[in-house]
């Protein structure tokens, strides 16, 4: 048996509940660090970091489910839904950490501060296009829209790509881990958007 097929073979064992659980762990760590007073010097800066990166963790990784499965016959699809409900999820409080944590729930601040950083709207429509997805995520949405639901769940990539311009731009100089992502998610994009050979095409 080939290698990916035991791999196969064992995640089928795995209940989908196990993927929310393992998602839940960075969560449960940075709770750990807060804590523990583990957050050095900037802690609201590293609560919100933390959550941004996370989420763009389990958003980039929820994309590569569908390639892994195309080139490398890995499949995953089991635990898509847990990666897009738990990318979600770290966004939703990434943004509370901002909206709570830094900037103290005064909306004339956080207002001044979506002026003075313009990434920030980014952020914010990556976000408001995550929304129906996550709230259509459900059995008997997929059921109700039907071909509809495909179609909705492609504002999934536009998503991610402002996610990850949010991310280079609040950098002052971007890094080269920054470009890494950029290129993580141009490469990722173009796979799924490559038009597909037919047979008897070249
Ligand atoms: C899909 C949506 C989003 C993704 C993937 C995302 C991701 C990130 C990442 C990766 C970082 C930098 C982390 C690091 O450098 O280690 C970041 C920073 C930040 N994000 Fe987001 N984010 C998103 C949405 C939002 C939203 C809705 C807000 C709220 C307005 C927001 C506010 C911030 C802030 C305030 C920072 C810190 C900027 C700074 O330190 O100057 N983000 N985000």
């Amino acid at each position: 048996m080939r290698a990916v097929e035991a791999v196969n073979n064992a995640l089928r064992r795995v209940p989908s509940w196990a993927g929310y659980l393992a998602g839940l762990i960075p969560l449960a760590w940075l709770v750990w660090r807060i804590f523990t007073n583990d957050l050095g010097a900037d802690p609201v800066k590293e609560v919100e970091h933390t959550l941004g990166k996370i989420a763009l963790w389990f958003l980039v990784g929820g994309l590569c489910i569908t390639p892994l499965r195309r080139f490398a016959g890995l499949n995953l699809l089991r635990f898509r839904r847990a990666a897009g409900l738990l990318a979600f999820l770290y966004v939703a409080l990434h943004l509370v950490a901002w909206v709570v944590l830094d900037m103290g729930m005064l909306w004339a601040q956080a207002a001044a501060d979506l002026i003075k950083r313009p990434y920030l709207f980014f952020g914010i429509l990556a976000f408001a296009m995550l929304i129906p997805l996550a709230v259509t995520s459900n059995n008997a949405s997929v059921r109700r829209l039907g071909r509809n639901w495909r179609r909705l769940h492609w504002l999934v990539y536009p998503a991610v790509l402002l996610g990850v311009v949010h991310y280079l731009w609040q950098m002052k100089v971007v890094s080269t881990e920054g470009w890494i992502w950029l290129a993580a998610v141009i490469s990722l994009l173009a796979v799924r958007f490559w038009p597909k050979s037919r047979p008897g095409t070249r």
